[in-house]
């Protein structure tokens, strides 16, 4: 039976001072934490037991996902004392997979409807190593580009550059041969990207890629993360995780796990549970767990747990600490 490996365990620099309170994997997506998006998407191709490969603020992941029983799974929790690296925790997690052959592999910072199907099948029928799910991006430039041969075979994984030879680029899930995990070494420093995929393709390892365009994004800065909630909530992308809620109000313009909310919601916000907000205005936001307000008006924002908002205030680009601390930050970039 196929498993799976959630890496959730880097520091998400890039999401600072989001992430000094939780782990990017458990920022929330239309109210729910990356990783429950992913969990649903793993479990909707049958997977079952999932490892999730903690090392930065690792304590977060087990009281909310327990032993996976409450998603039909059956989680287990690797921990690095310091991050290992993609592939170092990909190594460290494999210990505590059973014996099968093949183990799906995610990132813990995209989500993606591609058919993870397809790309299991796809990898069966090339008797492959490993293999890839491929991504188009417009613009390449920001990214390491990944070029495939005729044959579907990763030729390069070509650093960024400001002429890559493809906009295809490395999405993030990757089925892997436990031979291959195997040949990582142990409690080592070691990147996918960098060192495994490159050194196996000079060795003549069979890498292919899995070239699918359906929706996908990576989570990596603020303005990605407003984005990944408000196209879940509009519907511009799909998560089965949300099918297992009963929400206080859905529709595209809002999403809301709380009651207690009055005023003009749009632009796909999502509101969490426990929250009171009186007569406020929200668009595009992302307001966290008991978050209180009153004649708010809150624009392309994300609150934090529990903040307090002073009554009448006018928050706009940016990110308020559970304290009620407020930051400008970069939701453009
Ligand atoms: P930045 O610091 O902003 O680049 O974010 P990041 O630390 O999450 O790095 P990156 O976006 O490259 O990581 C891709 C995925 O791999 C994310 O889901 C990370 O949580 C995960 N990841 C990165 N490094 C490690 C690691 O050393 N150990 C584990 N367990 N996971 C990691």
């Amino acid at each position: 039976m196929t498993e799976a490996i959630l890496l959730v365990g880097g520091y998400g620099t890039r999401l600072r001072p989001l992430t000094n309170h939780r782990p990017k994997p458990m920022l929330p997506l239309a109210t729910l934490p990356i990783t429950e998006h992913q969990l649903a998407m793993a479990a909707k191709v049958g997977i079952k037991r999932i490892v999730l490969a903690t090392a930065y603020l690792s304590d977060v992941f087990t009281p909310y996902f327990g032993d996976g029983s409450k998603w039909g799974l059956e989680i287990k929790y690797a921990l690095e004392k310091e991050p290992l690296g993609t592939a170092g925790a990909i190594r460290n997690a494999a210990e505590l997979l059973s014996e099968g052959s093949e183990v799906v592999v995610l990132n813990g910072d995209v989500i993606s409807s591609h058919d993870l199907s397809a790309q299991l099948e796809l990898h069966r029928a090339n008797s492959a190593d490993i293999t890839l799910h491929l991504t188009e991006v417009e613009d390449a430039r920001a990214y390491g580009s990944v070029p495939t041969n005729s044959d579907g075979r990763v030729a390069a994984f070509l650093e960024k550059m400001d002429n890559p030879p493809t906009n295809n680029i490395n999405a993030g899930c990757y089925i892997f041969e436990s031979s291959v995990i195997d040949s990582i070494p142990k409690n080592q420093v070691v990147s996918v990207e960098r060192e495994t995929f490159p050194n196996l393709i000079s060795q003549g390892g069979k890498i292919f890629g899995f070239i699918d365009h359906s929706y996908w994004l990576d989570i990596g800065t603020p303005k990605a993360l407003l984005q990944g909630s408000t196209d879940l909530v509009k519907g511009i992308a799909a998560s089965a995780a949300l099918d297992r809620y009963k929400f206080a109000h859905r529709d595209q313009n809002y999403l809301s796990l709380s009651e207690s909310i009055s005023g003009d919601i749009s632009g796909g916000s999502a509101i969490g549970g426990f929250c009171r907000l009186i007569n406020c205005t929200v668009e595009g936001s992302i307001i966290s767990d008991g978050v209180e307000a009153e004649n708010c008006t809150i624009r392309n924002s994300f609150i934090e747990i529990g903040a307090k908002l002073p009554p009448n205030s006018t928050i706009s680009n940016a990110f308020v600490d559970p304290d009620g601390e407020i930051s400008e930050i970069f939701f453009a970039n």
